[in-house]
């Protein structure tokens, strides 16, 4: 005997990314922000003003990768109790990616799941963190490895936030959005080879272009059975980096630049890419500051750390790679003889 079990395909809803100046916010329920010490003491009092509902709670966590831990979770998940938010109350990430990521994977959690809202203030944020219900923690073994899928119910992107980001932050998100043109559309690479993101109508234009390509893959593939992976090009480098270096080197987004790099060293050993092409890509991510070579010590162990990477299954690397420009290709089982060639040239 048995029972099927029929459930609906996906649970998620739909939802809207709102690219403009964010406007006041109305809730009737119980609303907490979460947020961290740097955004709270630039922008929060800005933020606070335009929240309207039946209570408005704030929780400041410190600021840092190394903060995206059970510890700040478990802060996150008391502050909720404490407040006795219920199941239709809402929380409001309001920060970069880490704090998007912990209060996504806390609101995914407390009382088996409630609403969030993201409000992202780096540009890393805008144009990917906050779309697309990736959400989690750090620990010992490595980034993201502990989190859920869960989408939130709203994003608000609102570029003045990011006129207080620091020049490296902005770059950081440069990257991801270099990530995505790379990968998937040549006519957006082409455009950013000759429109500086610095000027304000560039980005905008940048930041929504970025979304959109994001969106269409999300709404392609919310679970990452297949080309949603492709986001994750230059990170399964870029998360042995930030590993290897104690996420204190580089931003999250330098180490991705690096890992694009060393991507296209991968798919230049394999054809998939001219020497030409690599190049262009090296040269957009340098005009942005952006680093482009990390010194590996040992080939061997960096080698073995890709296999904590969540792309690795059944002792299989998958690697991202670019298949010209605006294109992409996924690689499993590339023989270790030819990744040790490919990062020859960053074998210290
Ligand atoms: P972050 O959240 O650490 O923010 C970077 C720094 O900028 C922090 O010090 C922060 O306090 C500060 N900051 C934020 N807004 C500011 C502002 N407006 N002005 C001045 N300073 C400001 O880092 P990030 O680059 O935003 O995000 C990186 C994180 O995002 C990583 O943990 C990464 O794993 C995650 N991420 C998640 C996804 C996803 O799909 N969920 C995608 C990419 C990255
Ligand atoms: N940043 C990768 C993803 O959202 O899938």
């Amino acid at each position: 005997m048995h029972v099927n079990v029929v459930l609906n395909k996906t649970t998620s809803k739909d939802y809207s990314v709102i690219i403009d100046t964010l406007e006041k916010l109305v809730f009737e329920t119980k609303v907490m922000i979460v947020t961290n010490t740097t955004v709270a003491a630039l922008h929060l009092a800005s933020l606070q003003t335009r929240i309207e509902a039946k209570e408005v709670h704030t929780l400041i966590l410190p600021d840092g990768e190394m903060y995206k831990n059970f510890e700040s979770l478990n802060l996150i998940l008391n502050a909720c109790f404490e407040h006795r938010l219920d199941r239709k109350s809402i929380l409001i990430a309001f920060g970069g990616g880490v704090i998007g990521d912990m209060t996504g994977f806390a609101a995914s959690i407390y009382q088996r799941g409630i609403d969030f809202i993201q409000i992202p203030t780096t540009l890393l944020a805008q144009v990917d963190a906050s779309v697309g219900g990736k959400t989690g923690i750090n620990n010992d073994y490595g980034k993201n490895l502990i989190g859920s899928f869960w989408q939130p119910r709203a994003v608000y992107c609102d570029s003045t936030f990011l006129k207080t980001l620091p020049k490296r932050e902005f770059a950081a998100g440069v990257a991801e959005i270099i990530k995505m043109a790379v990968t998937f559309d040549k006519a957006f690479f082409e455009w950013l080879e000759t429109h500086d993101l610095h000027e304000e109508a560039n980005l905008k234009m940048a930041i929504h272009k970025s979304i959109s390509i994001k969106a269409d893959v999300v709404s392609q593939d919310e679970t990452e059975q297949g080309i949603r992976a492709v986001l994750n090009y230059g990170h399964t480098f870029a998360h042995v980096i930030e590993n290897q270096t104690h996420y204190t080197t580089y931003l999250h987004g330098e180490a991705v630049a690096i890992g694009i790099v060393m991507a296209n060293a991968l798919a230049y050993t394999l054809g998939l890419l001219t020497a030409i092409e690599a190049g262009r890509v090296r040269k957009l991510l340098e005009h942005y500051e952006l680093p482009t070579h990390y010194a590996i010590n040992h080939l061997e162990t960096f080698y073995d750390a890709f296999f904590l990477d969540k792309k690795s299954a059944n002792d299989t690397i998958t690697f991202i790679l670019a298949k010209g420009i605006g294109g992409n290709e996924m690689r499993h089982s590339i023989p270790k003889a030819l990744v040790f060639e490919a990062l020859g040239a960053f074998h210290a």
